[in-house]
């Protein structure tokens, strides 16, 4: 193919993803697979590769991000985002509608929308382009976010309509759905990381990463609400939005022109008989007058336009008995206090426990045992408890106290001045303690070592063959095989068997030696010392030389340092005042791992075995997983990239590797290597 041939496939492939993606995306009726939709992709992307001049901007290749963007520039909103004055009351609503009535003489309509939960954004387009997305910041200015926004399925890159203003204006709420959300907290709870408390927290932390491929994985959505700009095809915003949803954007099916209140009341109820079906989170209904006149007429008090107001729907409630209150202990010893609740069905769900948080939002609520309570589901995953009926109290029931000991090793708990949480001091010898200390030890952003999730920590505890951290490195390949444990999941009550068999015991080995390599600042992660966060590792691996520098540092020398605070000094003083933690520390020293900031060059190294070389690993391995091997690839100075090209200097191939892998390596003369030739060529 020659190079304009090349030009108009380009244009063909691109018009026919963009089409592909809207029917995906947008309609949500895709007329090709997944399969037939991929192979186009790869093919646009390949020519990409070969014509780099070719490939434009928002090319569908693009979606996949891949743009690092370090520092979000504020941009200037050019019309200023306001907010919505709100009511609960169906009351005000009738008020909200007399004064506009009061006011304008002709007759006019409503727009009824769904109050999206999620982010703010205004995209901005010119000549069909997507140009800018701005977030709402102070509504004045806000954070560019065009990188992040662009990896956003639903959002049109490129418009092809020939009634296009020059320059428009669409305001959205980028929302990450249910499905999504729970895929996002399922995985990092797999890796014993913080878990999002709604989908709008997780949508807003999305839009804020750096590296827009990650953005790509979150699979948000965007649903529009306004246009804005110069030439709209339309003086009102029902028409407006149509529109917009004819040149490719998503607008909520539910949305409807109202003649008067009494309509709107109806929509309300409409929608809050089918929310609790709707694949994202809304908080309420949004009721706009539809004409731009009579909304001029009207214009905006300090905050808020008079044309507009949204109307929410109080969060659901259920009343049931508080019947215990149980404590859980965290891997720093942190004791939090969870209601234990005759079960009740609220908003489609059985809730059985509510966070307390701490000993004085127990006191706050004065709860006696058998109390009546009303629990409120709000957007936090586990439900609260917002008020105790104490009419219906028993004379005779008792008080509850915070308890005094820990509820699993029986030591007093301590709580430290000016907190508001109490915490077991026994970290060496507390069962969930330690379990939580080797959980995060060996999760994917501390030491990464895989093979020892599901419950299999437990059982190398129950058997007494690790303790702490450091046991994990003297653990032997005898020891481990044969062992077994039949677990019930707490959920769902199923049976299942843990057993360590010779694969797994040698991907655990394997995993555990490998990790010698990881990089003090995460290894210094890793120890979890209380306070002391990804950030602040990494500062302090910069900061010091090893680990000795460390712990012989004094407040001022710790807290000198970026990000390091007095809280997290003293509690790295606090660390390394433990007589346990040294011993812990110096046998970890001695196991090999990390404990000082690489000062060498990856020459002086001599360990930069694959320097400037580039991999795509593919299919299935036996010694090592894919994750393990992309890692070690990176240790070793080479780059991972995700699929072939001329550029690519290794297929490592495993097991179940696709044909098309492979005759596409062979075609592009790309060597194919096996694990073994691998395991050869780092050693
Ligand atoms: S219109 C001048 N419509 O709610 C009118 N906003 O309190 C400005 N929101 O941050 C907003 N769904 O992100 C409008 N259908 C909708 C909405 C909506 C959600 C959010 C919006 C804004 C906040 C306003």
């Amino acid at each position: 193919m020659d190079r304009s041939q090349a030009k108009s496939r380009i244009e063909m492939l691109s018009k026919q993803l963009n089409e592909h993606n809207y029917r995906y995306y947008v309609l949500d009726n895709p007329s090709i697979s997944d399969y037939e939709f991929d192979q186009l992709l790869k093919e646009l992307e390949s020519l990409e590769e070969k014509y780099p001049d070719l490939a434009v901007e928002d090319s569908p290749t693009q979606r996949v991000g891949g743009q690092i963007t370090k520092k979000f520039n504020t941009v200037r909103h050019k019309y200023p985002m306001f907010s919505l004055g709100n009511t609960y009351s169906k009351e005000e609503l009738q008020d909200f509608d007399a004064r506009i009535r009061k006011s304008i003489e002709n007759d006019f309509d409503y727009v009824c929308e769904l109050k999206f939960d999620g982010v703010a954004i205004g995209i901005t387009y010119r000549n069909g382009r997507l140009v800018q997305a701005v977030t709402r910041g102070d509504g004045v200015q806000g954070d560019e976010v065009t990188n992040n926004v662009k990896t956003i399925r639903s959002i049109p890159l490129r418009i092809y309509a020939d009634d296009l203003p020059e320059e428009f204006e669409v305001r959205a709420e980028v929302i990450m759905p249910h499905k999504s959300f729970i895929r996002l907290n399922d995985g990092k709870q797999k890796n014993n990381e913080p878990l999002f408390a709604n989908p709008r927290n997780a949508a807003s932390g999305s839009l804020k990463l750096q590296d827009s491929s990650l953005v790509a994985k979150r699979n948000l959505d965007c649903y529009v609400y306004g246009l804005l700009g110069e030439n709209l095809p339309f003086q009102s915003h029902f028409e407006n939005l149509e529109k917009a949803r004819s040149w490719g954007f998503k607008v909520a099916a539910l949305t409807q022109k109202c003649f008067d209140i009494e309509e709107v009341m109806q929509f309300i109820e409409k929608v809050e008989k089918h929310r609790n079906n709707l694949p994202y989170d809304i908080d309420g209904i949004v009721i706009k007058v539809n004409g731009y006149r009579i909304q001029e007429q009207l214009g905006f008090t300090s905050k808020f336009p008079r044309w507009a107001i949204s109307y929410k729907y109080k969060a659901e409630q259920g009343v049931t008995r508080l019947l215990d209150v149980a404590y859980q202990v965290g891997r720093t010893g942190a004791v939090t206090p969870v209601a234990i609740l005759e079960p009740v069905l609220v908003a489609g769900t059985t809730v059985k426990r509510a966070s307390l948080y701490n000993a004085d939002k127990m006191d706050e609520l004065d709860l006696h045992y058998n109390d009546t309570v009303h629990i409120e589901k709000g957007g936090e995953i586990i439900p609260k408890i917002v008020d105790v009926n104490t009419e219906l109290r028993q004379k005779e029931s008792k008080k509850i106290y915070y308890t005094t000991h820990c509820p699993e090793c029986k030591t007093k708990l301590i709580r430290n001045e000016g907190e508001a949480v109490h915490y077991c001091p026994n970290s060496e010898n507390c069962p969930p303690q330690i379990q939580g200390k080797i959980e995060h030890f060996i999760s994917r952003r501390a030491m990464n070592i895989e093979g020892l999730g599901e419950g299999r920590i437990e059982v190398l505890i129950q058997n007494n063959l690790i303790k702490n951290i450091a046991d994990l490195y003297d653990l032997k390949y005898e020891q481990l095989l044969g062992l077994e444990k039949i677990i019930t999941d707490e959920i769902t009550g199923k049976q299942k068997k843990i057993s360590f068999r010779e694969k797994t015991v040698n991907n655990i080995l394997n995993a555990i030696s490998i990790s010698r390599n990881i990089p003090f600042e995460r290894v210094l992660y890793a120890l979890g010392i209380r306070y002391l966060g990804e950030t602040g590792a990494k500062k302090l691996a910069r900061n010091f030389e090893s680990i000795d520098e460390i712990r012989n540092s004094g407040i001022e020398e710790l807290v000198a340092v970026p990000e390091i605070g007095e809280r997290i000094a003293g509690s790295i003083l606090d660390y390394f005042n433990d007589e346990q933690n040294n011993i812990i520390v110096d046998r970890l020293i001695e196991a090999g791992l990390n404990f000082r900031t690489e000062t060498t060059t990856p020459a002086e190294q001599g360990s930069q075995t694959l320097e400037g070389k580039s991999f795509v690993v593919s299919g299935v391995f036996e010694y090592y997983s894919r994750n393990q091997i992309k890692e070690l690839i990176e240790q070793k100075g080479g780059k991972n990239v995700s699929s072939l090209s001329s550029k690519t200097d290794f297929l490592l191939a495993g097991d179940k590797m696709g044909p098309e892998k492979k005759k596409k390596a062979e075609e592009l003369k790309i060597p194919i290597i096996s694990e073994d030739d691998f395991k050869k060529m780092i050693e």
